[in-house]
């Protein structure tokens, strides 16, 4: 867990963040998680997920990624749209790869749709580098970027 000079607090997803992890995904994330693949994110092993709640103790972002051996997937990442901009989408970011490569993890890829300059603008200012593109991966006209990154 990890806390800041304006109060807020990163620390791990618990069972009690589900349906704050979903209503945040309503607002931002146009394939949401369900409700089953959201607490295998929170319970399963070999994944991980962290949340950034505020001083008043509200879950306003999360993050989670699934990894195997060294190898992380960042599945999906999201912050309420009001708290957008204040760092905090990085500062979930660089907990996440802290968490993974305490893990052992030393190797992180992603996926993003290339119209998403606000994920690929966090992306790229934290190191990313773009790797491939897939045509048309989330509908016509709606191709993904693939990154990685090495820690
Ligand atoms: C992408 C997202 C998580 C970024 O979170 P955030 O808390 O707003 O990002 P931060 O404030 O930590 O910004 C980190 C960096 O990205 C840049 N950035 C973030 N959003 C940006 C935007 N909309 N346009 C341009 N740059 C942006 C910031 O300027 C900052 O760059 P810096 O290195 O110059 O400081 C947030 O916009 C979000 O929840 N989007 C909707 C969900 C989504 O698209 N998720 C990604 C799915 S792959």
């Amino acid at each position: 867990m990890t806390s800041s000079e304006d109060g807020h607090v990163v620390r791990d997803a618990a069972p009690a963040d589900v349906d704050a992890i979903m209503d945040i995904e309503s607002t931002g994330i146009s394939h949401p998680w369900d409700r089953d693949s959201i607490e295998a994110l929170i319970n399963n092993v070999n994944k991980e997920a962290l949340v950034v709640s505020t001083e008043g103790g509200q879950t306003v972002g999360y993050i989670g990624a699934s990894y195997v051996l060294d190898e992380a997937e960042i599945g999906n990442i999201c912050i309420y749209p009001e708290y957008r901009g204040k760092g905090l989408g990085r500062e979930l970011l660089l907990s996440l790869e802290s968490s993974l490569k305490a893990q052992g993890v030393h190797k992180i890829f992603l996926e993003v749709e290339a119209q998403n300059t606000g994920a690929i603008a966090l992306y790229e200012h934290s190191g990313y580098q773009r790797y491939n593109v897939r045509s048309n991966y989330y509908g016509k006209g709606r191709d993904a970027v693939l990154y990685v990154k090495n820690i």
